[in-house]
């Protein structure tokens, strides 16, 4: 029996990046059906919803979707539809890979192979009890951090390193400042770090992992933090390998996951089918991993390693004059 996904297009260049996956999934062959729905900003021009009930039935139905950037308005107006997807099935692992790839002009064309685990329901980014006075002139919010939100998104960083045969899972923090949030995080992820003793562990404060990462990165192989740590650090990451287009992300729960590029919809190059599709293209074989599909997974990865390599048809981000059709092409035909 086939097994059907649900996939959202999104927003911006969402349709056009989604459109050259399923391209590219066609010629691997993954027996994927696909139930098409709609959230964020193209579901409000369809039917008056951000995220319409139809959608949530697909995605709790089908437990896996694949899922094309959203635009969240910044500053005011609705909250995302990303986060608020994370909540609803609580989707509390965010699996964002950086594996340095050939030809991307990037600082580190060889020598990062990391994966970000980041918590994904609380802290700071959960943006709970936000408030502004009356006069404007103070803004608060709530950080909370729980024993069990900790537990399970350290324990899911080692199990991941278990399974994946990676050796180390660095904990990053700022518990010297945040000594009851980040204090608490800290604390459970050595209680949690002491039943792995096979799997390495370190700390390291959020700030100064920043300059590790960017003057030594091949230092790392798992990193697992807090939600608001773990959203910046993990754009630092995709800038070390090449930048957003390169970057996939993971958002794994008990009963649904759902996999899309780190990238935004990118407004600015939307329409213009020269966005780069990599990134939902690399969401899709962390789908696959996730889907016990493991060969196929790595067939793709391989194929998106060979085009990159061979340096034709890439698109601008990368320094080539390619389209999101063209490249996803010349990736599809190293599967057929
Ligand atoms: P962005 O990631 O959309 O764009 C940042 C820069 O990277 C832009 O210059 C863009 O052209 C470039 N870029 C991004 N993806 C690319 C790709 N695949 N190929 C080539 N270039 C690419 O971030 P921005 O501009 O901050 O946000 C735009 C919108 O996306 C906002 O509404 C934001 O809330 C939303 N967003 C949605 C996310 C999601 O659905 N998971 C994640 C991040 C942002
Ligand atoms: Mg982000």
């Amino acid at each position: 029996m086939k097994t059907t996904i649900a996939v959202i297009r999104g927003d911006g260049i969402g349709p056009e990046i989604m459109d050259a996956t399923l391209r590219v999934l066609g010629a691997l062959d993954v027996g994927l059906d696909y139930d098409f729905v709609d959230a964020g900003l193209s579901a409000y021009e369809k039917t008056g919803e951000l995220l319409p009930q139809v959608t949530l039935d697909a995605i709790a139905k089908h437990r896996v979707a694949l899922k094309s950037p959203l635009t969240t308005p910044v500053g005011e107006g609705f909250s995302s539809i990303n986060v608020e997807l994370r909540r609803r099935f609580d989707l509390y692992a965010n699996v964002r890979p950086a594996i340095s790839f050939p030809n991307t002009r990037s600082r580190f064309a060889e020598n990062v192979d990391l994966i970000t685990v980041r918590e994904n329901t609380e802290g700071a980014y959960a943006g709970e009890g936000q408030q502004v006075s009356e006069d404007g002139a103070t803004a608060t919010l709530v950080q909370k951090i729980t024993r069990k939100g900790s537990e399970r998104i350290v324990r899911y960083a080692f199990d991941l390193a278990v399974r994946t045969g990676r050796k180390k899972v660095t904990i990053v923090h700022k518990a010297n400042i945040l000594k009851s949030t980040s204090g608490l995080f800290l604390k459970v992820a050595r209680e949690v770090a002491a039943q792995y003793p096979q799997i390495q562990c370190n700390e390291m404060i959020v700030d100064n992992t920043c300059m590790q990462l960017v003057m030594r990165p091949e230092q790392f192989d798992v990193i697992c933090t807090t939600n608001l740590f773990g959203d910046i650090i993990s754009d630092l990451c995709a800038g070390l390998v090449g930048g957003l287009g390169l970057a996939p992300g993971a958002n794994i729960g008990a009963d649904a996951a759902i996999f899309e590029a780190v990238h935004g919809s990118a407004p600015d190059i939307a329409g213009k089918g020269i966005a780069n599709p990599c990134a939902l293209l690399l969401g899709a074989a962390q789908m696959l991993d996730h889907l016990d599909q493991p060969e196929n997974a790595t067939r793709l990865r391989d194929a998106i390693r060979a085009t990159l390599a061979a340096g034709d048809r890439l698109t601008p981000d990368l320094g080539g004059s390619g389209t999101t059709q063209t490249f996803a092409d010349a990736i599809a035909s190293r599967l057929g």
